[in-house]
């Protein structure tokens, strides 16, 4: 997959979660501007995770302002309920946690009839091989790289060795899914999950209270100088 990285180390999807919400639509075009390729869209129940942040009529009012296509991340409990309300002609992927389904299979095929391709995001204790039956099935692996629910948290290292490990799965097995990382990245550390083999790196923080935001996801997709 590295032929759509070009000539960078990896795509960056900013987390709105971190923009200022009563600017939303200022902050979106902003960093659409600068390069960026997805936006990450972060959607939480309050029962899967311990917190609630906004829903799809949300979302739905950037469809005007955003040139990027929407990569959705649903920490909700039994997502299949809401994946209809996200599908708008901006979403790319709509990505659900394997912890939350209760048919996992089921949930992804039920994500690929909306036309649409299908993530699975595991979070930092679940072990990498939970998806191997799935593999096949998945166009988006999102590896958590902190305890799902807030923005701001510190980088978890134990994500690395799941990089590679669904890196090194794919390339020996042939799978065509892409591999994104998401908590707690910024120019910083962004070299580690470059190293480790991702193709998309979710950052919410690091870009969104930059002072330099235009440096900031430059140096996040590892682009030189
Ligand atoms: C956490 C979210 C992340 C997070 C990223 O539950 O899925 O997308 O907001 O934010 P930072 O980059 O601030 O860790
Ligand atoms: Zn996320």
């Amino acid at each position: 997959m590295a032929e759509i990285k070009g000539d960078c180390g990896a795509l960056i999807a900013p987390s709105i979660l971190a923009a200022d919400f009563a600017r939303l639509g200022e902050d979106v075009r902003d960093v659409c501007e600068r390069g960026i390729d997805y936006l990450h869209i972060d959607v939480m129940d309050g029962a899967f995770v311990p917190n609630i942040s906004f829903g799809s009529a949300v979302m739905k009012s950037l469809n005007g302002i955003a040139t990027v296509p929407y990569d959705v991340h649903l920490m909700v409990e039994e997502p299949i309920r809401y994946i209809g309300d996200f599908l708008t002609d901006n979403t790319e992927f709509i990505t659900v946690h394997q912890e939350a389904c209760k048919d996992l299979r089921g949930t992804l095929r039920a994500i690929h009839d909306l036309g649409v391709k299908a993530g699975v995001s595991i979070k930092p204790n679940t072990a990498p091989e939970v998806l191997d039956e799935y593999l096949a099935e998945i166009d988006l692996i999102l590896v958590m790289s902190v305890e799902p629910g807030f923005g701001g948290q510190k980088f978890m290292d134990n994500s690395l060795p799941k990089i590679s490990y669904f890196r090194d799965k794919r390339e020996e097995l042939g799978f065509g899914y892409l591999i994104e990382v998401d908590g707690g990245i910024g120019s910083a550390n962004a070299n580690l999950v470059i190293e480790a083999g991702v193709d998309i790196i979710v950052a919410g923080s690091a870009v969104f209270k930059a002072a330099d935001r235009t440096a900031e996801i430059r140096g996040i997709k590892g682009i030189e100088g």
